[in-house]
């Protein structure tokens, strides 16, 4: 994709000038590479890759490693998008230990990095951003969490929720994060968040008033025809295509053999 490298700050201007942001994750070198072809601003080699990739049932398993080991497949492709990377859980308990997995990540070939949590990781957020490693945060739905919450539940339907996430987002916004996922967070307090803060939201699963939207890209594309997702309807049934076309070859091969 031509034209000057994405930037935290360019991809936070984007919300002042009223320009909605098409956000996607990826994990290796072709699709970071067909992303970027298209013209998505972000990508993000996403935690969600212990799902969608290796197979685990959450992303509460992911390690350190095997993040950097994607971030450095997806970075070979060399985007125009900010490459983003998430920090996985338990990588950024204390601000040493989340300055340390930040700089690997960076060193694997992240532009910025993304952890879930509001005000209880703001000593790791500061120490982040003060090593100069851009920042973007993940409020509503905590995946990492996703065992303590007994599973993905909607956030915000309540007054105490509503009140957290609102103190959460200013304060990921005034310690200098450059956009905030929005997970799973009621349509209405989305709204509310994109209105009131200067930084740009990104929703999943969070209504259509957010100044971006992010996909697990095998979930727009119908790859992972074993789960169905309600914030999500596949544009593509890619798994299907792939059966048909296996098929076919296998068919071929063993008609050539007989
Ligand atoms: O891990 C991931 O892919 C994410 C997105 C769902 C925002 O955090």
């Amino acid at each position: 994709m031509p034209g000057p490298k994405m930037t935290a700050e360019s991809i936070r201007a984007m919300k002042g000038r009223g320009e909605k942001i098409a956000a996607l994750t990826a994990y290796d070198f072709p699709m970071t590479r067909l992303l970027d072809e298209v013209g998505i601003p972000l990508i993000l080699v996403g935690d969600s890759l212990g799902m969608v990739v290796l197979g685990y049932p959450d992303t509460t398993r992911v390690t350190l490693a095997e993040m950097e080991h994607h971030v450095r497949a997806a970075a070979r492709a060399k985007p125009r998008a900010l490459l983003t990377a998430d920090m996985p859980y338990h990588s950024y308990e204390t601000a040493e230990t989340a300055v340390a997995s930040a700089r690997r990540l960076v060193e694997a070939g992240a532009d910025a990095v993304k952890a879930e949590g509001g005000r209880e990781i703001l000593p790791q957020v500061r120490a982040i951003l003060a090593c100069g490693i851009p920042f973007f945060g993940h409020l509503g739905m905590l995946p990492q969490h996703v065992l303590e919450e007994g599973g993905y539940k909607v956030k915000g339907k309540n007054q105490p929720e509503h009140q957290a996430l609102l103190a959460d987002a200013d304060a990921l916004a005034e310690a200098g994060a450059f956009a905030v996922v929005l997970e799973l967070v009621t349509p209405r307090v989305a709204g509310e968040l994109t209105r009131r803060l200067p930084i740009p939201t990104i929703g999943i699963g969070a209504g259509p008033d957010c100044d971006g939207q992010i996909l697990v890209t095998p979930d727009l594309l119908g790859l992972l025809p074993w789960y169905s997702l309600k914030h999500v309807k596949p544009r593509l049934n890619a798994a299907e295509q792939m059966r048909t076309v296996v098929q076919q070859w296998k068919e071929t091969v063993e008609a050539d053999a007989s």
